[in-house]
């Protein structure tokens, strides 16, 4: 494919996706994010934001020494400290880029940065020679250009382009464009800005308005030859344009995009799995292409013509995005090498025999009451937190709930808290509410519930429900996530997991877009 025709797909789920709250990865979940996207042909993974704590650091380096065929990027103010943190976390990459970044809108300017335009400029041109002292591969970012002044626009990407920034990306940082004002912007970028031919042209939008995908497409249609996006369109806020839907809406129209990308779109079910396993956020069924009834056709009419042919109804393929992928992988007679096999397949590891042997017997249970076993249900078992050699504060032991028409509900629980068995008894309006009073009067967090979800991992009665629980604490936002074939266990699994999260005190993170170190 030649490079005009090349759609490059810049994937940020590491990145912007981690900044959504409570959606935060450890280093382990952001390498096998990673391997998950490399695997699906993603061309640059933005990997974290190296200065925003060692954590940060040691998870981009991780990635950078682990993926082999597509480019890791770190993120970077557009100031030295950044930008050599940076350059350290992907010193060994095979290849690698760094995305420097500075505002530009007059709000921003004025009320963040509290900085006048020139020296906006020369600050950023500053970046951008510095970070080419680490890479050849330099992004630079105008933030909030969708906000920002075209004059000054064309006068600062034309200053980087000069300085030496490959890329130039422009961010609708608050979602504020429409689309066909905002594939004027990058059309007219690319014609005023006279060494525009030396630089990809780069668009990352927010979905605020619900317009991050829509304004994607138009800029791509004017020009642009990089989406910034995320698996599921993770991302702070409403989130960044889904990367599915861009690949998609392009591979889908190809009658009218000059371009494509090279993903392989097989991957894309997959991936939404991995990262709403791992964020606890979970997909919205009418979500686009990975929602569960994305492909599934409810009314009488539609299937009489689907089964006529299926262009009737259907534009795109399930198959093709990996709908039909999930096979039943083990049962109840598969051994441990069967087991052990599919395991590394999905990319999970295990450190000792030790840990693989308690994670069979897990298995064997679950295989006892479920028959059929779908890699979603090895990752959802895996994932679980609560039999996991680490040292967890609190673990659940026996959950006991009575749930009686005309009674109210009520829950007796067990939890060990450092190592110590506690037991609490309560009522509650349900048998979930009742499991969640006792565990706290057990914790004493304090914390607030924000969000409390369900959804079944597998199709069927006997599936395992996937509960996913937000707590807030003072600043703090953690997700837990918790999986049973008993979705009570299943909720106080996920209660548990979520204060383990809340009760740990927080290295101090930088965010990249918020004041300073
Ligand atoms: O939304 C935004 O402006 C960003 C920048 C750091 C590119 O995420
Ligand atoms: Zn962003």
């Amino acid at each position: 494919m030649s490079n005009e025709k090349k759609l490059i797909i810049f994937d940020t789920t590491l990145r912007d996706g981690e900044q959504s709250p409570g959606a935060s990865m450890t280093k382990d979940e952001k390498v096998q994010i990673a391997k998950a996207l490399e695997r699906m042909n993603v061309d640059i993974i933005e990997a974290g934001f190296p200065i925003a704590s060692e954590g940060d650091f040691e998870a981009v380096k991780a990635v950078a020494e682990t993926v082999k065929d597509s480019t890791v990027c770190g993120l970077a103010r557009a100031l030295a400290r950044d930008i050599s943190r940076a350059g350290e976390a992907l010193k060994k990459a095979n290849s690698s880029r760094i995305h420097t970044f500075i505002a530009t809108s007059p709000i921003h300017m004025e009320m963040k940065l509290r900085m006048q335009p020139d020296d906006v400029l020369k600050q950023a041109v500053d970046a951008v020679k510095l970070s080419r002292q680490f890479t050849d591969n330099v992004e630079f970012s105008p933030e909030d250009a969708g906000r920002s002044e075209l004059d000054f626009l064309c006068r600062i990407i034309e200053a980087v382009i000069d300085a030496g920034a490959t890329t130039i990306n422009i961010p609708d940082t608050v979602g504020y464009n429409l689309p066909n004002q905002f594939g004027n912007l990058i059309k007219n970028l690319i014609e005023r800005i006279p060494n525009s031919d030396k630089a990809v042209f780069s668009v990352h939008c927010h979905n605020d308005l619900g317009l991050a995908v829509a304004n994607s497409l138009s800029a791509v249609l004017n020009g642009a030859r990089q989406v910034e996006c995320t698996i599921n369109g993770l991302g702070e806020r409403a989130g960044n344009a889904s990367l599915e839907e861009v690949v998609m809406a392009v591979r889908t129209r190809q009658d009218l995009f000059d371009c494509d990308s090279r993903l392989d779109t097989t991957q894309i079910m997959s991936c939404s799995k991995l990262i709403s396993s791992v964020t606890g956020f979970p997909v919205q069924p009418n979500k686009a292409i990975v929602g569960a009834n994305a492909f599934a056709h409810e009314s009488g009419i539609h299937q009489d013509g689907i089964l006529k042919s299926r262009e009737t109804y259907e534009i795109m393929r399930a198959e093709d995005v990996g709908w039909n992928e999930t096979q039943i992988v083990l049962g109840k007679h598969s051994g441990r090498n069967a087991f052990k096999t599919r395991l590394n397949e999905l990319d999970i590891e295990l450190d000792s025999e030790e840990d693989l042997n308690a994670a069979f017997s897990r298995f064997k249970a679950l295989a006892d009451k479920k028959h059929e076993i779908f890699d979603e249900d090895l990752r959802a078992l895996m994932a679980d937190s609560n039999w996991s050699a680490t040292n967890e504060q609190f673990k659940l032991i026996s959950l006991q709930v009575c749930s009686e028409t005309g009674e109210t509900p009520h829950a007796n629980v067990v939890v060990q808290v450092d190592g110590k068995e506690s037991s609490a008894s309560e009522y509650g309006s349900g048998p979930v509410d009742a499991a969640f009073k006792a565990i706290e009067k057990i914790a004493h967090s304090n914390a607030e519930l924000k969000l409390y979800s369900v959804n079944n991992i597998t199709s069927g009665t006997d599936s395992q429900g996937e509960v996913s629980v937000r707590l807030s604490k003072d600043d703090k936002v953690v997700n837990g996530q918790g999986a049973d074939t008993d979705i009570v266990i299943a909720s106080a699994k996920a209660y548990i997991n979520a204060l383990n999260r809340i009760m740990v005190p927080d290295a101090d993170r930088a965010h990249p877009q918020m004041g300073d170190v």
